[in-house]
């Protein structure tokens, strides 16, 4: 591969300053600086330093994000800090969510240039579940747990596919968790404006079997552990 097509990859810096960079001397390539940008490295084996950082090649790459309130689910926004925002600089140029979390929402996103996990996770046929904390306004009876399993009225062409619904606090104010197995649009915040409650507060704990570490605060990321990666994969399969 050659060297600026490696470095453009991991997102070092765009092609044109790249070119001047290694022209400087700027970036070695095992020690040893290279003014070729042509110069072809071999990813995994050689060692390239840029910018005083040794830059690793990852064909595929999968970030862990604690997505904080805020923060809009896009690769670019013209005005808006976006969750790629959050990531840190040398990482794969074309990195992406999978799926969308409302800007309030908080909680569990993955961001990956792997297209095919991405669209093995977000199928419809799939139906994998997304487990969600939700505070919301309004008092959540055993009758609202049977209204989401049964499909909710949100205004779409079908119901709502069958949502469990666990109450961890009653009142004027109720502490849930839900399962989703869809991605509609708002889709939570509407299934419970659909029996006259308003969410305050949404969390996404878990989407399939990865869950969100709970170590990991707000606006923080981390890439997937080999143990998050097989079991993720697999289970997707
Ligand atoms: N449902 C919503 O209403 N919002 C989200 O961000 C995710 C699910």
């Amino acid at each position: 591969m050659r060297l600026d097509k490696y470095l453009s990859e991991m997102n070092v810096a765009s092609r044109s300053v790249l070119k001047q960079m290694i022209r400087k001397g700027a970036v070695l390539v095992n020690g040893i600086p290279v003014k070729k940008p042509e110069t072809k490295v071999e990813p995994g084996s050689d060692e390239i330093l840029a910018a005083g950082e040794i830059i690793a090649y990852h064909e595929t790459e999968y970030w862990m994000l604690h997505k904080p309130a805020g923060v809009v689910t896009a690769t670019r926004d013209n005005r808006e800090k976006t969750v790629m925002d959050l990531l840190p600089k040398v990482r794969r140029a074309d990195l992406a969510p999978v799926g969308r979390l409302d800007k309030d929402t908080e909680g569990l996103l993955l961001i990956t240039n792997d297209g095919a996990l991405a669209h093995r996770l977000l199928a419809p046929k799939k139906h994998v579940d997304k487990i969600y904390y939700a505070e919301v306004e309004g008092r959540v009876t055993d009758v609202t747990v049977q209204h989401m399993q049964q499909g909710v009225d949100i205004g779409d062409e079908t119901l709502t596919a069958p949502a469990a619904l666990r109450i961890l606090e009653s009142g004027e104010k109720s502490r849930v968790e839900i399962t989703i197995t869809e991605g509609r649009y708002h889709q939570i915040k509407r299934m419970f404006e659909a029996e006259g409650m308003r969410v305050v507060y949404l969390k996404r704990l878990s989407m399939g079997p990865l869950q969100l570490d709970p170590e990991l605060a707000p606006g923080d990321c981390r890439l997937l552990t080999e143990d998050e990666y097989a079991i993720f994969t697999h289970n997707e399969g």
